[in-house]
């Protein structure tokens, strides 16, 4: 498979800089990164720590802004949007799940997945019936009313995941998703990312420290210094 096998292109980082910081304290966490993501694709992001990898995903999923450069999603040129806009894209193209779960504590799961959709304004009969089908496709009915402090971290990482599907976003961007999770848990959760992927056609683009997770990506972008190192199609496990 090459890359002009999957769908048309989604994503397209141009030259994208990202200094944190001013003057001798500056550090340059992305040197000029050109990355194209097409409609459909799963990728895994790999590299060293401190490579820019979370600095990466943060700008592709609008939760920061390149210090230079250029993001094209779709038609849209999201370095020139504001902070307010760039917020809107995300709310309804994008969903975000990260290593360490992020729910509300003492929420109910279906609370937690519902959240997007409040922020969305839509009504609660819609919420609820929308955030029932979220937890059904994560593996979650049964658990609507548990709160977070009551299930265990796999299931964490699916009311995680189905809130960040609730929206029914075009990607989903996912930073060291399994971090925090056993090996058995971990593997349950690269499953879902792929069934996602595969069944709903929804882009993945994860972040992971492990190979044996990398290994359910179709594709393999290593960053290196603040800019991708190698860029490799592979085979799903
Ligand atoms: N908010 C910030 N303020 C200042 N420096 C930052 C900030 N975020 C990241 N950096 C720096 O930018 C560089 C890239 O960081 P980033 O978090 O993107 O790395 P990473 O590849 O995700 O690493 P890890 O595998 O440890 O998560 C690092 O040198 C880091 O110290
Ligand atoms: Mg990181």
């Amino acid at each position: 498979m090459t890359h002009s096998d999957v769908g048309a292109l989604l994503i397209s980082l141009r030259k994208v800089i990202k200094t944190y910081g001013e003057g001798t304290a500056a550090v340059q966490a992305l040197n000029g990164v050109d990355l194209d993501i097409g409609q459909g694709e799963f990728v895994a992001i790999m590299g060293p720590s401190g490579s820019g990898k979370s600095t990466a995903l943060n700008i592709l999923g609008c939760l920061d802004a390149p210090s230079s450069g250029h993001y094209l999603f779709r038609d849209i040129e999201v370095d020139t949007l504001t902070r307010n806009q760039r917020a809107l894209l995300r709310r309804h193209y994008l969903g975000f799940v990260f290593q360490g779960f992020n729910l509300l504590s003492r929420t109910s799961a279906q609370e937690n997945v519902e959240l997007p959709l409040l922020y969305r304004g839509e009504d609660a009969a819609h919420r609820h019936e929308a955030s029932r089908r979220a937890l059904a496709q994560v593996g979650l009915t049964g658990w609507e009313h548990h709160t977070s402090a009551e299930l265990s971290g796999g299931q964490q990482q699916r009311v995680a995941i189905a809130r960040a599907i609730v929206t029914q976003p075009l990607v989903l961007l996912a930073d060291e998703p399994t971090g925090n999770l056993d090996s058995k848990r971990g593997h349950e959760i690269m499953e879902l990312l792929g069934s996602l992927n595969r069944d709903q056609g929804i882009t993945v683009i994860m972040v992971t420290h492990e190979l044996d997770m990398a290994a359910y990506a179709n594709r393999v972008v290593r960053f290196a210094d603040g800019n991708v190192g190698s860029d490799s199609m592979k085979v799903a496990a």
